[in-house]
């Protein structure tokens, strides 16, 4: 018996055609990974499966019925709950209140009951992240800590069918950990899943087959049991080529200029004293579990926070940046975790987000033909293979990797002399996340200072000169060359010795 049947599944917005025949057949108990490259359809036909987008050809069946949902409401009635990438939660209200926002608890006389739905909530945040006030507003919460919610607002729904698109791109291992063992419970209960990610690892280690979609087509089917875990194929499935791995290029910087230093920062009771140098060219990574300070540190040096003690000096002299905008025009430029809060002006077009940077910081001319605006923001968009038909393109209206690609691009442009990057990855597919640390690499080249703090471990293995590894806010560990190893990271993340 089959959770889910879809097949020829068609859905086109205006003139863009989102998906031209997507197929997924999901067995009752299974996960099913549901893999491809940015922009290539997974987003829309989890969407379609819940309602949220009606398709404009195609069969759906839940358990055998054929269906045709309205609205995610309709969907929601059949046990169907999905996790979004752009999260579902409306960022005014509570974290209890998001949590079980429409079907909040009832007592006498059809009141809300208030206790019995805080009650709910924790009940669901148990397991991921007991700490969490559920009090807390949600617009103050980090970005993890919304995707978690975000999550738990899922389970709360009790589902048969659970769709998470992406649901781990905003956390780091050991939130993964927790993640992982709860959704192995739900699956020896028999609830379905499909599961979106662009980590390798988590897909072989959860999902019992995949479905790959390229160009809005289901291209193939990997079943784990009978074909194996082949990692070569399953990328040449997604991205229609064969992957050259990146190679890390050991470049000599030993020689460069000291640019950047930082003595003694401490930014209230979230970065303790935490000291060091950079040279120009080089590329170091902020390790360590989420939330010990590494963030902080990326804001402070972008002028976000003032530093309760110590300095941070470029080229020796000792500078103070009252707000962002101080450390920008030294060309200190940070790319930020949280596209949407920080990063994007989602109903303007790309054009305009590419260089709204250039023109508020008068870095040009206040007559550029358009040309060469264009021009220029095209080339963007091709180096980072953003797939869009059309620079005029809202940028809500492209795929969640592809806005990130727009963040990051606009930046870039800049060439900055320090590059701070704050999870730049994050739901970037294997092939565009290449190509995004290859602009990285040949900006580091020309001279550029890279920070760069990544929630996937991976990324700072293969793109850092150095890594150092924070714990409580302190750098606890420095680890250069061959000793950037996966096992020393945790180890010395968690504080063990190995
Ligand atoms: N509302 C919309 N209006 C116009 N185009 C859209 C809309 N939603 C999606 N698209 C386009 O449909 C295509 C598929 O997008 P989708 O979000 O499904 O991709 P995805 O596989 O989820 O990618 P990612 O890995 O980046 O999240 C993209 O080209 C996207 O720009
Ligand atoms: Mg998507």
């Amino acid at each position: 018996m089959y959770a889910l049947e879809a097949k020829g599944i068609k859905k086109s917005f205006g003139g863009v055609k989102a998906l031209v025949n997507g197929e997924l057949l999901c067995p009752q108990g299974k996960v099913c990974g549901l893999l491809g490259a940015n922009g290539s359809g997974k987003t829309t036909l989890s969407r379609i499966i819940t309602g949220f987008h009606s398709m404009d050809e195609g069969v759906l069946k839940i358990y055998g019925q054929s269906i045709s949902f309205k609205t995610p409401a309709d969907s929601q009635k059949a046990g169907i709950a999905m996790i979004h990438q752009n999260l579902s939660l409306i960022p005014e209200l509570k974290v209890w209140e998001n949590i079980t926002l429409g079907r909040e608890p009832r007592g006498n006389g059809g009141f809300l009951a208030t206790e019995d739905a805080k009650a709910v909530a924790k009940e669901h945040l148990a397991r991921l992240y007991p700490e969490l006030d559920i009090h807390k507003k949600v617009y103050e919460l980090a970005p993890w800590e919304k995707q978690i919610i975000e999550i738990a607002k899922a389970l709360a729904q009790k589902p048969k069918l659970l769709i998470l698109d992406e649901p781990t791109a905003a956390l780091e291992n050991s939130q993964v950990e927790r993640l992982f063992k709860l959704l192995f419970d739900l699956k020896s209960q028999g609830v379905s899943m499909i599961f979106i990610s662009h980590r390798m690892t988590e897909v072989m280690e959860l999902c019992d087959f995949l479905v790959i979609l390229r160009n809005g087509e289901t291209v193939g089917t990997v079943d784990f049991s009978t074909d194996g875990k082949d990692e070569k194929k399953i990328v040449s499935l997604i991205t229609g080529t064969e992957l050259q791995k990146s190679q890390k290029q050991r470049r000599d910087i030993s020689d460069n200029e000291i640019f950047l230093e930082v003595q003694g920062m401490t930014v209230g009771r979230k970065i303790m004293d935490v000291s060091f140098k950079v040279r120009k060219g080089e590329i170091i990574g902020f390790g360590g579990l989420q939330g010990h300070g590494q963030e902080e540190l990326l804001l402070a040096l972008a002028g976000y926070f003032p530093l309760s003690n110590g300095r941070i000096l470029l080229q020796g002299k000792s500078k103070r940046f009252k707000h962002p905008v101080d450390a920008i025009h030294q060309g200190i430029m940070l790319v930020p975790g949280d596209r949407h809060k920080e990063g994007l002006f989602l109903t303007h077009s790309i054009l305009a987000n590419f260089n709204y940077p250039k023109f508020s910081l008068k870095k040009t001319k206040w007559l550029v033909p358009f040309q060469q605006l264009q021009a220029e923001t095209s080339q963007s968009v091709q180096a980072l293979s953003i797939k869009t038909h059309d620079l005029d393109t809202e940028v809500k209206n492209l795929s969640g990797g592809n806005q990130q690609k727009v963040v990051l691009g606009k930046w870039l442009a800049l060439k900055p002399q320090v590059l701070l990057l704050s999870d730049p990855a994050k739901g970037v597919d294997v092939g565009a996340k290449k190509e995004l640390y290859d602009v990285v690499l040949k900006l580091a080249d020309e001279g550029t200072l890279v920070i760069l703090y990544a929630s996937d471990s991976e990324e700072l293995i293969s793109y850092c000169d150095r890594v150092l590894i924070m714990y409580e806010g302190r750098i606890v560990e420095e680890f250069r060359d061959g000793d950037i190893m996966e096992e020393r990271i945790i180890a010395s993340s968690i504080r063990v010795k190995i």
